[in-house]
């Protein structure tokens, strides 16, 4: 099965796609655009990490406690995130980098409805 993904430019690619696959398009640190793939249930920052983005370093391992898993997300899919908790909110105040599109990646599920999501590796701290 074939369908279109937006990507970070705003055009579309046509790719392949296996059922409860998350396209994720990722800019690095250096602007590089890479599209990675997570299933439902993995976590945002393992889809990113696992496939080979090394920069989100996620040293926690997701346990709330490090915010090296520090991400912009398109403002185009922040209705549709888990909302913010009062500690990834407290974590996130710690970055000199903070924007309004801040998020955790460890604080984000793969859902089918984040299908295409685009984002952005932070600053390191
Ligand atoms: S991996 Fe440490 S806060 Fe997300």
């Amino acid at each position: 099965m074939a369908y279109l993904v937006p990507t970070i430019d705003g055009a579309a690619d046509e790719q392949s796609w296996d059922p409860g696959m998350i396209k994720v398009n990722v800019v690095t640190r250096e602007g590089t655009r890479i599209c990675v793939e997570g299933t439902e249930g993995m976590l945002l920052m393992e889809a990113i990490r696992n496939n080979g983005i090394h920069e989100l370093l996620a040293l926690c391992g997701g346990q709330l406690s490090c915010c090296t898993c520090h991400v912009y997300v398109d403002p185009i899919f922040a209705d549709r995130l888990p909302a913010l908790s009062k500690f990834e909110d407290e974590m996130l105040e710690n970055s000199d980098h903070r924007k309004p599109e801040s998020r955790l990646s460890c604080q984000i599920p793969c859902t089918a409805e984040l299908d295409g999501i685009r984002v952005e590796v932070a600053p390191k701290d």
